[in-house]
């Protein structure tokens, strides 16, 4: 293995793995990513990282899972990384509620394995925790700052709250350099395609293409965060190059709705939105998030970040993407 500084990223072949593997090839870095094995392929958003040629010279990719502990330590004891990226996740809110106890496995104990190993085989290690806005849930004040009490609202809120607090404990009972990141909803045209900016971006271009005449969803009401991967894998670098670990919130502080979204993203292909989107009542959740919108002023002053992809370009990047694919 070279001198190069590594990392190891779980959830690499995800939306926010793949901006990441990225961002620290460019940087220099040795990247190790931990990929599930999959029947069919999972390393799509992972293919312009591996068009670069480095695979096995500066980006390995390691079968593993985030509930086989002995894996976890013996991945950990062999690459003895400099840093960490826990991003791998059950990370689909809707389906939460259908297989809770596979999101806490995954989310809650998997978390918990991952820090137990890094805490055993690389101590040394900074420690990097995907936590999310949705700990938010019905929220205690608005907007969402780092102190904002949790109020969780779905199977994977809650375990997102228990893998938030096994960082902080991690870092206050062993002295580890564990942060959490608080994110708000980011996205991108590597976006799951269950998510509802990627669901309507390829609807609008398939609408568009006259592949199809309607985009069925749920709760147009919801109101989110919405910012730029990216930019926010940026963020996570950031924070685990300061000289002491901390929590942070990462959002743009500006909020829409679901309705607004695919307002916007009709306007981009010039058709009216009322023809198309049909409203289904199996798509609302049994307890919804009604809205979220952050506050990352202490992100801005500490780690100097800030977005700059703004909503209108968002929507229009996921729409152009989906037409382009
Ligand atoms: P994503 O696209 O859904 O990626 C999730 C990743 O986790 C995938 O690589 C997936 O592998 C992997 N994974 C799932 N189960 C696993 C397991 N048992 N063991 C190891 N890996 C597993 O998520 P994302 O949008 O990039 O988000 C990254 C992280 O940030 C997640 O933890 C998410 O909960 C959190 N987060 C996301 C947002 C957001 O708006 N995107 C906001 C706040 C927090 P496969 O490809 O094989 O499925
Ligand atoms: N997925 C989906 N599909 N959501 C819909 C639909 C639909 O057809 N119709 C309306 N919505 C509403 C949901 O009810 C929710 O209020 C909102 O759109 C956003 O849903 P998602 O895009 O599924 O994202 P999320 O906010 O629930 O969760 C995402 O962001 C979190 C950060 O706040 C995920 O990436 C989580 O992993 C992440 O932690």
């Amino acid at each position: 293995m070279s001198e190069a500084p590594r990392a190891l990223i779980t959830g690499v072949t995800g939306q926010d793995g793949s901006y990441l593997t990225e961002l620290l090839l460019d940087r220099g870095y040795e990247v190790h990513g931990l990929v599930r094995r999959s029947a069919t392929d999972n390393l799509q958003n992972l293919r312009p990282a591996l068009a670069r040629g480095v695979l096995n010279e500066r980006l390995f990719l390691h079968f593993g899972d985030l509930r086989e502990a002995l894996g976890l330590h013996r991945l950990i004891q062999r690459i003895r990384p400099r840093e960490v990226y826990n991003l791998g996740a059950q990370s689909d809110v809707a389906l939460s509620f259908e297989l809770p106890a596979v999101t806490t496995e995954i989310n809650t104990v998997g978390t918990t394995l991952l820090l137990e190993a890094v805490r055993e085989a690389a101590p040394q290690a900074r420690f990097y925790q995907a936590s999310s806005s949705e700990m938010f849930g019905r929220v205690r004040e608005t907007p969402q700052r780092e102190t904002t009490p949790f109020y969780p609202r779905s199977p994977y809120a809650a375990s997102k709250v228990h893998g938030y607090w096994m960082t902080v404990n991690m870092r206050e009972s062993w002295g580890l350099f564990a942060c959490n990141g608080i994110l708000f909803n980011h996205e991108s045209p590597r976006r799951g395609e269950r998510f509802v900016t990627r669901k309507i971006a390829r609807g609008v271009a398939d609408i568009a293409r006259g592949r199809t005449k309607t985009l069925t969803l749920g709760n147009l009401d919801a109101r989110r965060d919405w910012g730029y991967a990216p930019e926010y894998v940026e963020a996570m670098w950031r924070m685990l190059q300061c000289a002491e670990p901390d929590d942070y919130v990462i959002a743009t502080g500006e909020a829409h709705s679901v309705r607004d979204f695919v307002e916007a993203a009709f306007a981009v292909v010039g058709l009216p939105w009322q023809d198309h989107v049909r409203l289904d009542e199996r798509l609302r959740r049994p307890a919804e998030v009604d809205a979220l919108l952050g506050d990352a002023s202490k992100a801005k002053e500490k780690l100097g970040w800030a977005p700059t992809v703004r909503f209108e370009e968002l929507v229009r990047r996921m729409v152009e993407g989906e037409l382009n694919a």
